[in-house]
């Protein structure tokens, strides 16, 4: 089986990009920061601090999560519950962040990841898929972009949505999840020594996927 890790800071672009490869691949699509945000998701509904630990250890017997596609699309239940764009709030996504520190929560889905790969051709994004999801991955893909650059394109993405929000608040966001994620001790975001490390802070999509394919093609 072939898979494709993408790994890379919050806002390059990894998970777009990754659709929409896959989709033209014909791989499954792994979206793995969905995992975390579905518990995120479930510790702030309970009412539990994401970045207390022990509290939220004491729910994962409580949890289990199901990624499934339907028309193209990844879709992530929670308890059977669809919770897809839920997931998709800044609040869950800095939850997801906070949980994603703590080794039990890692450890609940490495497992789950894991066996996503043996049967079928993925392509999993994330922050360390490369790392330790898995170290043995057929292409390993670094997708990176300056702070500014990604806080621009998440800026954008707010103004089409109509959404009052400023541009240093956002940029604030950006630089506060990268320490997050790659100051923690449970498998930080850090590039693979076999990855390649692609910036697409001065490409458009289409020039990010041409240049993500050429790396593919490479390899596979
Ligand atoms: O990719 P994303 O923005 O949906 O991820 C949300 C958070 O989940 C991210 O800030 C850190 C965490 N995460 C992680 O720790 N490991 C992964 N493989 C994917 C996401």
């Amino acid at each position: 089986m072939i898979s494709v890790a993408i790994d890379g800071p919050a806002g390059a672009g990894k998970s777009t990009l990754a659709r929409r490869l896959a989709a033209e691949m014909g791989y499954i699509y792994v979206d793995t920061g969905a995992m975390y945000r579905a518990i995120g998701l479930y510790a702030l509904r309970a009412g539990k601090d994401p970045k207390d630990n022990e509290a939220v250890n004491a729910l994962l017997p409580e949890i289990s999560l199901r990624l499934d596609s339907v028309d193209g699309e990844q879709h992530i239940y929670l308890n059977g519950e669809d919770v897809s764009r839920l997931i998709r709030t800044d609040e869950v996504g800095m939850a997801a962040s906070a949980v994603g520190a703590n080794p039990a929560v890692r450890a609940f889905l490495l497992d789950q990841q894991r066996d996503m790969t043996r049967t079928q051709n993925v392509l999993m994004d994330g922050r360390d898929i490369g790392t330790v999801v898995l170290p043995d991955a057929t292409v390993k893909i670094f997708l990176t972009a300056t702070p500014e650059a990604r806080a621009t394109r998440r800026w954008k993405e707010y103004q089409e949505k109509g959404v009052d929000i400023s541009f240093e608040k956002v940029l604030e966001d950006v630089k506060q999840r990268d320490y997050q994620d790659t100051h923690r001790e449970a498998a930080p975001l850090k590039q693979a020594d076999d990855a390649v490390l692609l910036d697409t802070s001065e490409l458009n999509f289409e020039q990010s996927l041409d240049a993500m394919k050429q790396i593919i093609a490479s390899k596979v």
